[in-house]
């Protein structure tokens, strides 16, 4: 089956088309307009910018990704559109416009879950992979741990209490003069860096918790900086990238861990735009050695927003027996 897959939760505007049967897993297209460009001028996201972008992009992307996967409209067995969670203008978006394609040609409809879908990115990298297994969010609005017991069953079991870990990422690396969005810039520059440095509080909430908090990093980095300035000193930015980012990964490998007996799990899947993070997937695969289970990460291209994980996810659901209708609506939460 063929399966449009419909992506406008944030800044990238995506269709892609895959090729889902048993278990064949073929992305045929993936296209993804992003918007960074226009709100790198403003620092980061104007939800209404993106609202306007997603509508300008949306339906020549659509064309584009089914001109790519060289299959008609006709041929597709199923549309998955992102519904929730995200920015609400710009989902709105992507969700009226996959209803009128799905309601004006027939083609059962179902809406996703993004947080979702980011797991489902794995299934396209490898493709024996089943549940059940750990699945570890980092992104921009997560950073979430799920027990995946089904394709369509998700219990999650630990998350951040406040910011997510991309938030994090991003503040701090606007603070320190990076271009937005500031993962990827304090990625390459945490390499360069000392991460022994500065000592900054770990945002793994103490006890048997798998929870979060980002908060308190943020603001202790925040401090740092801005006390070495009242003194007139200069932040080394490359050992400030590089401590930030250790303990992080830190927090990661305990939470991991800790996740890891909890459950008795075997296989773990990271998926999000942050796992894109070259320290946090060394720091993962070294946690998923030390335990002897199999670590799934999906490739670069696939961590960031894209709508072929919406499709992935979009064919499991409506295996699963999910069917949306014309009174599909757009959540923020
Ligand atoms: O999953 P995603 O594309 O969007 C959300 O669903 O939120 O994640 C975007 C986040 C941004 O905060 C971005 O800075 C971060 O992923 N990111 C990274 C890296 N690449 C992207 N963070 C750390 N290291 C990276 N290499
Ligand atoms: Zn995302």
């Amino acid at each position: 089956m063929y399966v449009l897959g419909i992506e406008s939760s944030c800044d990238e505007t995506s269709a892609a088309v895959a090729e889902l049967d048993g278990g064949k897993r073929r992305i045929a297209a993936d296209i993804v307009a992003s918007q960074i460009d226009v709100h790198r001028l403003y620092g980061g996201v104007v939800p209404e910018i993106a609202g306007r972008a997603h509508i300008e992009a949306v339906s020549r992307i659509t064309r584009e990704a089914l001109d790519t996967a060289g299959i008609k409209l006709s041929d597709i067995g199923l549309v998955a559109v992102t519904s929730h969670p995200g920015l609400i203008g710009a989902l709105l978006v992507g969700v009226n416009f996959a209803k009128s394609l799905a309601v004006a040609n027939g083609i059962p409809l179902v809406g996703v879950d993004h947080v979702r879908a980011h797991i489902a990115a794995a299934y396209t990298a490898y493709e024996d992979l089943e549940p059940p297994f750990l699945g570890v969010v980092l992104s921009g609005g997560h950073t979430s741990f799920y027990i995946v017991d089904g394709y369509a069953s998700f219990h999650e079991i630990g998350s951040t209490r406040d910011d997510a870990a991309g938030e994090a990422f991003d503040k701090i690396g606007r603070v320190i003069g990076l271009p937005y969005p500031g993962g990827a810039a304090m990625d390459r520059l945490a390499a360069e860096g000392n991460p022994t440095r500065y000592k900054l509080p770990s945002p793994a909430l103490a006890g048997d918790t798998l929870d979060f908090s980002f908060s308190g990093l943020k603001t202790a980095a925040l401090n740092l900086i801005h006390n070495a300035a009242d003194r007139g000193e200069a932040i080394d930015r490359a050992d400030l990238a590089a401590s930030f980012t250790t303990v992080i990964a830190e927090a990661l490998s305990k939470k991991l861990g800790m996740a890891l007996d909890a459950t008795g799990l075997k296989t773990v899947v990271v998926a999000g735009g942050v796992s894109a993070n070259s320290h946090l997937r060394a720091a993962a695969q070294k946690v998923c050695a030390a335990h002897g289970v199999r670590l799934c990460l999906p490739p670069l291209s696939f961590c960031g927003d894209n709508a072929a994980m919406v499709a992935v996810q979009g064919y499991y659901e409506y295996l699963c027996g999910a069917r949306a209708a014309s009174d599909l609506n757009a959540s923020a939460v």
